[in-house]
């Protein structure tokens, strides 16, 4: 059968679960037809709670009037100019606007089109950084054991995430360095982790030889890998002392945890004394309007990279130059710009103060987290029926990857930033009755 134009006539789009090839998860059976902040509108007239951002992304909610207005406006000036056609001025702004508001005025910035490439990018800087100033090549980079830095074939082989490592023969060689200082990657017999579990990168770097590691990768708190660990006081700053001995970098991967996610602009700045050299940003940056990474060069290391003997600069590649793009981020740090940080601050403690007090409630067996980024962990085998459970009281959560042996279970809180107390308190009362729910 086909239609006027001699196309294939479809006459109702009915999705195919097996055309799908990125996830073995059940595909949600909700559809949405509009959305408000954090809220979607569900065809049926019901809406639904987007508890976990989207993917930890959509941080300023959807539909938001500022970030339309910023697109529809560069729409109509140009809708294509990369910096080898036109002046990049709209990307230039963003990074001088991006790096202001995580108050690191004076880094240089690469554009890329996800968190990922950021990664990418940020391995390669650090090569290059270390192998112009040190005249040698130091190429290993060190990560956890609970990690996760993106799905290309070198992101997946570097970080520890247990559910989607590669097979030994397709990892390139290359492997988790370090265990995460959390109790399931790194038990201890009469105490809990604390700053000194930070020697096992000490000991790791000095195995391979300070002079062939070039970077310390890390997510300053820990993601969905896990679920929202967040690391001793006093180990992010142990870190940075071990690697600064070593003439090793640190890179902090904030794609997830970055842009007030947990609270302050960058995770790290919970804590003193563990400013990185690079932090690669993305979720929040674009917050679900646009795909977008940027990699962010302290002016230390970025001399290094415009030396004469340094490889070129990175591409931005052909997308991460996209004007709506960075028109996008724009109106993101727009929203972000004109939150009432005291209202969102006390609002974090609220969300976390209530779910640290489900612990023990049906099946939630630990709770952990900071600002409006929680992990929700409960007894295996009860997961599923907690999703079900919420969903029927009208939100949904992201699930995380377990950690430890047995793996453990659980679900990701993290609503978005510009959540309303109203919004919060719904979905307090929502969880703990889905939860009470299930035994
Ligand atoms: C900590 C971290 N790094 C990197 C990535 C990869 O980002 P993307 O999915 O945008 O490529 C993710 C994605 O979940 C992440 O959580």
């Amino acid at each position: 059968m086909s239609n006027e134009k001699g196309l294939p006539r479809v006459d109702r789009y009915a999705p195919s679960r097996e055309r799908l090839l990125t996830s073995s998860r059940p595909l949600p059976d909700f559809e949405v037809v509009g959305t408000q902040g954090p809220w979607l509108h569900l065809a049926g007239g019901t809406r639904i709670f987007d508890g976990s951002s989207g993917l930890l992304c959509t941080n300023v909610g959807q539909s938001s009037p500022k970030v339309h207005a910023r697109i529809e406006r560069q729409f109509f000036r140009y809708s294509f100019g990369a910096a080898a056609v036109v002046q990049p001025h709209i990307q230039m702004e963003l990074m001088e606007r991006l790096c202001r508001a995580v108050g690191r005025p004076d880094d240089s910035v690469a554009l890329t089109t996800c968190g990922t490439l950021g990664v990418e990018v940020a391995v390669g800087l650090a090569r290059n950084i270390t192998r112009v100033r040190d005249r040698k090549v130091r190429g290993d980079i060190l990560t956890s054991t609970l990690s996760y830095h993106g799905m290309s074939a070198l992101t997946l082989a570097l970080a520890g995430n247990h559910a989607r490592r590669p097979r030994p023969e397709d990892a390139l060689g290359l492997g988790p360095g370090f265990p995460a200082p959390y109790p399931p990657t790194h038990p201890h017999e009469e105490r809990d982790c604390d700053a000194s579990c930070a020697d096992e990168i000490a000991r790791a770097i000095d195995r391979r030889g300070p002079q062939n590691v070039a970077a310390v990768l890390i997510e300053p708190i820990n993601g969905t890998t896990g679920g929202a660990f967040v690391p001793p006081d006093g180990y992010l700053r142990r870190v940075s002392e071990i690697c600064r001995e070593r003439d090793v970098l640190v890179i902090h991967d904030e794609v997830l945890t970055g842009m007030w996610r947990t609270g302050t602009p960058l995770a790290s700045h919970h804590w003193d004394g563990c400013v990185p050299d690079l932090v690669i940003l993305s979720k929040g940056l674009g917050a679900g309007y646009t795909s977008v990474g940027a990699v962010l060069v302290s002016p230390e290391m970025a001399r290094w990279v415009r030396h004469e003997d340094a490889d070129p600069l990175p591409a931005m590649g052909t997308m991460a130059s996209h004007p709506l793009m960075a028109a996008a981020c724009l109106g993101v740090l727009d929203e972000l710009e004109e939150m009432d940080f005291a209202a969102f601050t006390a609002r974090g403690e609220r969300l976390g103060e209530a779910l640290t007090s489900l612990k023990g409630v049906g099946p939630v067996q630990n709770v952990r987290g900071r600002g409006f980024l929680y992990g929700v962990e409960v007894t295996p085998g009860r997961l599923w029926p907690v999703m079900k459970a919420a969903e029927e009281r009208g939100m949904f959560f992201y699930p995380f990857t377990g950690a430890g042996e047995p793996k453990s279970e659980g679900f990701v809180v993290a609503p978005p930033l510009t959540s309303t107390d109203q919004d919060i308190e719904f979905l307090i009362t929502a969880l703990s009755d889905a939860l009470g729910a299930v035994t």
